[in-house]
């Protein structure tokens, strides 16, 4: 766990976060199989998801604790830390990313634990907990799906681009996202939504999804995803320029960027509440 004057390499911090993440989904899919023999003395269904959020979350965070006492750590469900600019590790973990996935038993829910130095994502992990596929990337290092390098999509078209998008929780953000989705579709190959952002932009950075986008993540939803899109060689951004956030991630081959974010700027695609 060396630290020195320029920070601890970033490959270090991805070893740390991908024994910490593969005990941490292992924890979430044996809490799923115990709720579910167990589901009649549960007062709702999403008790359960909650319940294994916090569980996890709790569990990465005593773990980084004891593997690495000085830095700080951001999470879904209990909140913490806001990005430092000395040097210091800042961890990003989303402990169950796709949780309605989680709670109908669809294989699509994931571990994401991110590092950030400075204010930059330099080593991330996604782990499928239902599948056990792994995603690794670490900055100027390359993106990895257990061993092969990925290279995102080599599709250079929007009319042939099968377009991953997400949707947030809010009715009234739901009916905008709905109404963008109408003028997108016509415009695509297709859309798909399969509940797991962080997967998502797996997908993307493997080629699986050919580009992705959403308005309205968290840093939780992005940070360690962002990053695997990133070292595939993809463009992550935002809008206008912007990098990506709250308003607006976009994660595209470099050929079909500039044509994607266009239509999504036609669209009002990071538009409404
Ligand atoms: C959600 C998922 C979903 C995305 C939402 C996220 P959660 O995270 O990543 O795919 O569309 O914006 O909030 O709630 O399952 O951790």
């Amino acid at each position: 766990m060396a630290s020195n004057a320029v920070g601890p390499a970033p490959g270090e911090l991805l070893a740390v976060a991908v024994e910490v993440a593969d005990r941490a989904a292992r924890t979430a899919r044996r809490m799923r199989a115990e709720a579910i023999t167990d589901v009649s003395t549960k007062t709702t269904d999403t008790d359960v998801v909650t319940a294994a959020d916090r569980a996890v979350e709790r569990q990465v965070v005593e773990e980084l604790r004891r593997l690495r006492p000085g830095d700080t750590v951001l999470g879904e469900e209990y909140g913490g830390a806001a990005a430092g600019d000395d040097g210091g590790v800042r961890w990003i973990v989303d402990p169950i990313d796709g949780t309605v996935n989680y709670l109908y038993g669809l294989p699509q829910y994931a571990v994401s634990l991110a590092a950030e130095v400075d204010g930059t994502v330099v080593a991330g992990v996604v782990r499928n907990a239902a599948t056990g596929a792994e995603w690794t990337a670490t900055l100027g290092g390359g993106a990895f799906r257990e061993g092969r390098r990925l290279r995102g999509s080599a599709r250079t078209t929007l009319d042939q681009t099968l377009l991953g998008t997400g949707f947030g929780y809010d009715p009234a953000r739901r009916a905008h996202q709905g109404a963008v989705l109408a003028r997108l579709l016509p415009r695509v190959r297709d859309i798909r939504r399969f509940g797991a952002a962080a997967l998502d932009l797996c997908m993307a950075a493997e080629g699986a999804l050919d580009a992705y986008f959403e308005k309205g993540l968290n840093p939780w939803d992005h940070a360690a995803g962002g990053l695997v899109a990133l070292e595939a060689g993809l463009v992550v951004s935002g809008l206008g320029g912007v990098p990506a956030g709250p308003d607006m991630l976009v994660a595209a081959p470099p050929a079909i960027f500039a044509e994607l974010h266009d239509l999504l700027t036609e669209v009002d695609a990071a538009g409404g509440p």
